[in-house]
């Protein structure tokens, strides 16, 4: 892909990086104060969630332990709940810890759903779910995120880790892909 073609494709800005990093900001001091004095776990997918996750756990003043899972999705029309493989897990023991799953998008929900059932077996202390982006019109499970940063409407967004056929994770703002 040219440089030209890879820029057409960036319709629009819909979250800069100032509106990101203000509303991160503020959830960082709210979580900060929340989990204070309790030992946290930040757990995030990869790929989408990695810069989310970089700048949210910067925002903490607390102590936090960081760790990554990977999952991969099967979209099947015939399955209702969530077919979702773990690639990569997390190897602590999430007994010892209060979880806050750090997530860069929820769509139709069925990651999340998965995921969550995954870690409540193992009684986690408590677990939130932090998303930086929720699309609630494309929702398939009944699946809400205990914090979402922004709710945007039904788009293919790109940037901020947020991928288009593994590109464009690197652009430092939210933006809408040109189909
Ligand atoms: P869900 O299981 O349908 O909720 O899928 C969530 C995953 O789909 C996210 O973690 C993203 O990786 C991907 N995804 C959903 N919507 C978008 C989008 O607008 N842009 C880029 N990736 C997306
Ligand atoms: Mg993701």
């Amino acid at each position: 892909m040219n440089t030209e073609t890879y820029n057409s494709k960036i319709k629009r800005i819909i979250l800069s990086e100032e509106e990101i990093k203000s509303r991160i900001a503020e959830v960082g001091t709210e979580l900060s104060r929340e989990y204070s004095g309790k030992p946290l776990l930040l757990i995030s997918i990869l790929n989408g969630a990695f810069v989310f996750m970089a700048d949210f756990c910067r925002s903490l003043t607390i102590p936090c332990e960081i760790a990554f899972m990977r999952t991969r999705s099967y979209y099947s029309r015939t399955v209702s709940t969530g077919n979702v493989e773990i690639l990569m897990d997390v190897t602590q023991n999430l007994s010892d810890y209060h979880v806050i799953i750090v997530e860069d998008i929820i769509d139709t929900g069925r990651t999340l759903s998965a995921v969550v059932e995954l870690l409540m077996e193992r009684s986690p202390l408590s677990l939130k779910v932090v998303t930086l982006l929720d699309k609630p019109s494309r929702r398939e499970m009944g699946f809400t995120a205990d914090i979402a940063l922004f709710t945007i409407p039904d788009l293919f967004v790109i940037g901020y880790g947020l991928d288009c056929g593994e590109k464009y994770r690197n652009l430092p703002y939210i933006a809408e892909y040109a189909e």
